[in-house]
């Protein structure tokens, strides 16, 4: 394939030297001349692992060019990947200042273009910044149409400094957003090959994604390091726990828990954090990203409670009460909070949950009720329906497949469902996002 690569850093350089020794044709552009002096002498503008190698190697065969003529590489390509830096504004804010300026000139090139042309993001950009942005850019530039003359999409790049080949060539997954079949295909000729799963999403999504990964890393360093920093104070060796906790991979390293959904309540998750802050204030260790837990939890019920106020209903429904679904323990349970406000704001409310029988509570259980919702018994219903049809506004937190199957049976179209455990949006239902699902 005929590709022109706009941008020879690390994400460009590595991927121009890669995709020539995968027997493609490549242009690189960039505004540096020196880059460009470097690899047309063979040499890597990066300092990475095994590029010195590979670029001689792409380069001695004779499918590497370079320029610094934008239109001259995007009219010699059917496919342009677009890999110029986008750091940090003072303000902290994405400086897309190179990918406007590059832009701009890809969408003026294409004007020129009577072939289909399809451009790939690979920098990483801001969710709603290729559709939003860049899209109306080229569009008004080209005089041609997004989705008819050429395509747009977003492919997140997710190599790391360092190990760039070796990451090129086993990449996590390869995401691709877009908006039609033809940037897609193209792609999976481009990188199909690769041992990884190949996803198609939209470019918003794909763009989110990127995002979404490195925080998660640097949330997952930060968490070993402060872990690291208690245990240090208590003479307990991080390394050790660390390794451990690793080796969970039912619900430490596994997808459970990292599916969107309500806040995270019950009779362990607080207490224990509570006490590991205690412990931590103690021996005076600072843990900002542990103590911003707690408040963030809280944050999440404030962001429901404020749903269920704009709604503007009254009467209110709350499928299911307990911490989780299938438990009766209705300790610090977020859905105890939310009721206990509605209750406090004069709203009607009513209560379903197939587990929690007031009768049988004993102990702590019965107790945190007591203090929180003390006239649970007259709010209770056994029957799901009754709920339904006495209130506007479902909150539901439970997610089993009888109560799902119910509530896509007996909602009308008039309600509203707040969706806080991710049962999605049934036909017919105006389910209210909770940060989850569709
Ligand atoms: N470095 C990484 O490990 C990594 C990994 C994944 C994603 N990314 C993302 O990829 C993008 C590129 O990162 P990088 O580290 O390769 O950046 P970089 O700063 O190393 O390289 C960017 C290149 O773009 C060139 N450039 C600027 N304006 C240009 C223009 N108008 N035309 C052509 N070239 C132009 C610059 O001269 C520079 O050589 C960024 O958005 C980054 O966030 C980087």
């Amino acid at each position: 394939m005929d590709i022109s690569i706009f941008g020879l850093g690390y994400v460009g350089a590595v991927s121009l030297a890669c995709l020539a020794r995968d027997g493609h044709t490549v242009i690189g552009v960039d505004i540096e001349p020196a880059k460009l002096d470097l690899i047309r002498r063979g040499r890597t503008p990066v300092v990475e692992e095994g590029m010195v190698e590979l670029m001689e190697m792409a380069v001695a065969s004779g499918r590497v060019g370079v320029t610094d003529d934008v239109r001259a590489a995007l009219l010699a390509s059917e496919v342009s990947l677009v890999c110029v830096g986008t750091p940090s504004a003072p303000n902290g804010s994405q400086d897309q200042s190179a990918m406007l300026r590059l832009t701009q000139q890809l969408g003026e090139a294409l004007k020129d273009k009577p072939a289909p042309h399809d451009v790939v993001f690979r920098s990483t950009l801001v969710p709603g910044t290729v559709e939003d942005v860049l899209r109306p850019i080229v569009e008004r530039a080209s005089g041609k149409q997004d989705g008819v003359d050429f395509h747009l999409c977003f492919q997140p790049e997710f190599l790391r400094e360092g190990s760039s080949i070796r990451d090129y060539d086993n990449p996590p997954f390869t995401v691709v957003g877009a908006n039609a079949a033809v940037p897609v295909e193209k792609l999976r000729q481009l990188f199909g090959h690769l041992p990884c799963e190949f996803y198609a999403t939209s470019i918003r999504s794909a763009e989110m994604v990127k995002y979404c990964c490195n925080n998660f890393h640097a949330l997952k360093i930060t968490f070993a390091n402060e872990t690291a920093r208690l245990c240090e104070a208590l003479g307990v060796d991080a390394f050790e726990v660390m390794d451990l906790v690793c080796k969970d991979r039912q619900l430490n390293i596994s997808p459970v828990y990292l599916k969107p959904g309500f806040a995270f309540g019950g009779s362990c998750l607080p207490k224990d954090l509570r006490a590991t802050m205690h412990l931590a204030k103690q021996r005076d260790v600072e843990l900002p990203m542990h103590a911003g837990i707690m408040a963030s939890n809280r944050q999440h019920i404030e962001h429901a409670i404020e749903k269920i106020m704009a709604s503007g209903k009254r009467r209110v429904g709350m499928i299911g009460l307990s911490f989780k679904t299938g438990t009766d323990d209705l300790r610090e349970s977020p859905l105890v909070l939310l009721a206990e406000h509605c209750i406090g704001k004069g709203l009607a409310v009513l209560v379903y949950d197939p587990e929690v029988h007031l009768s049988n509570l004993l102990g702590a259980n019965r107790r945190f009720i007591e203090q929180h919702v003390p006239h649970l018994g007259q709010l209770m219903r056994r029957d799901i329906a009754e709920v339904i049809a006495a209130c506007d506004l479902l909150v539901v937190g439970l997610n089993d497949a009888a109560t799902v199957a119910t509530l896509r049976q007996h909602a009308r179209p008039d309600q509203l469902v707040l969706d806080l455990v991710g049962i999605g949006g049934p036909d017919g239902m105006r389910a209210e996002c909770m940060g989850l699902c569709w």
